[in-house]
């Protein structure tokens, strides 16, 4: 995976400093003590959402990590059953039933026992480990790749591994590397999901995935609060922001994407896009294939589990139809505060806010 280069917050200030687009500094101060009074504490938010940038005046629709990790979902998912998408693999032997399109696991395994087509081994070594790759890519030709991924605990796109098939002849180290890590614990070896060529238009090294958040109500009915497209931006086969990748919010009714780009202000600083910084592809009204069906997809999904009532999931757009990756039943809301511009403007998160007495 590509290496991320993680700026300091010392550096991080004094871009804000030298930031052309930042207010000037009584009106930054005043914001700050605005947002102290409202939120009750130091508002870290004004600087990791770049609340301090000229043209984001709604700075009170904007919440703290705080709040969006501890106030609201905490209260919202029954914690006995989050394991349902929090394990990778409970996750496919759930919604599989469901006739919904997911990655094909060919592998899985925990330790040294693997599993495949509905048989168990037990695998020492690396050249055995080797036969059981060779053998998926023997029976699927057509794959050049495989995706390596731990099934539970990971984060960020932190343990996903794209291992290709020339790899097992030409690589011995990245093999190696692999069969240590995936024999400490759980990993699935799942196909590499081809993506939509409009979506390689974007970025075409990374399958770029739309975040998608469902909230269901007291009554039972599944609403989109919303979604943004992430796509990595530095060479990385994963589109995760914690590994460079950017996002964008797309308007749920149109498909369509809006203009801001945002990658953690721990890796660009300043810097917000507005087109892709490899591609140069400009993001504002960049339509998604395949999106009025990605949002069926989704509200069939989240429907399939009740207690799960927030929810962010992450949906491919393969070549000719949607693909759900995966669900978090703890998801980073912050990204999706900052591609609604502010979350409080969201008229579904709203209602959450209400059942939580927060409006
Ligand atoms: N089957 C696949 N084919 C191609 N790319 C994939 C596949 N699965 C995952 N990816 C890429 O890797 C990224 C991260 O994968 P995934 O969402 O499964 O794990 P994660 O986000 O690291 O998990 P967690 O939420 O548990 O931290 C995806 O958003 C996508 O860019
Ligand atoms: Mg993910």
């Amino acid at each position: 995976m590509a290496n991320l280069v993680k700026i300091s917050k010392k550096e991080y200030l004094s871009q804000i400093i030298n930031d052309p687009d930042r207010k000037s500094f009584y009106k930054m101060i005043t914001d700050i003590f605005s947002l102290m009074l409202f939120h009750k504490r130091f508002p870290k938010h004004y600087f990791s959402k770049y609340l301090y940038k000229k043209y984001i005046t709604n700075i009170k629709d904007y919440y703290s990590e705080e709040f969006l990790y501890y106030k609201l979902k905490p209260f919202l998912n029954e914690q006995a059953i989050v394991e349902t998408v929090e394990n990778k693999l409970y996750f496919d032997f759930y919604y599989s039933q469901f006739n919904i399109r997911l990655p094909k696991i060919h592998m899985y395994n925990h330790r040294n026992i693997f599993v495949k087509e509905n048989e168990y081994s037990e695998i020492n070594n690396i050249p055995d480990f080797k036969i059981q790759l060779e053998n998926i890519f023997m029976q699927n030709p057509s794959y050049d790749s495989l995706i390596v991924k731990k099934t539970y605990g990971s984060n960020g796109g932190d343990q996903v591994y794209k291992i290709y098939h020339h790899q097992l002849t030409t690589d011995d180290d990245a093999i190696s590397k692999l069969y240590t890590d995936v024999i400490k614990t759980g990993f699935l070896f799942q196909e590499t999901v081809k993506q939509h060529p409009e979506l390689n238009k974007l970025n075409p090294t990374s399958l770029n995935t739309i975040r998608f958040d469902t909230y269901i109500d007291k009554e039972g009915k599944v609403e989109i609060i919303s979604a943004y497209l992430r796509m990595g931006t530095n060479n990385a086969h994963v589109d995760n922001i914690s590994s460079g990748g950017c996002q964008v919010g797309i308007w749920l009714q149109s498909g369509k994407m809006k203009r801001d780009g945002f990658s953690s202000y721990r890796s660009s600083g300043t810097k917000v896009y507005t087109r892709h910084p490899l591609t140069g592809v400009v993001f504002e009204d960049f339509k998604i294939p395949f999106f009025t069906e990605a949002k069926e997809l989704i509200i069939k999904t989240a429907r399939c589990m009740p207690g799960l009532r927030l929810v962010g999931w992450d949906v491919a757009i393969g070549e000719s139809e949607p693909v759900l990756i995966e669900g978090n039943s703890d998801y980073a809301m912050s990204g999706n505060d900052m591609s609604e511009g502010g979350y409080r403007t969201n008229a579904t998160f709203r209602k959450i806010l209400h059942e939580l007495n927060y409006l």
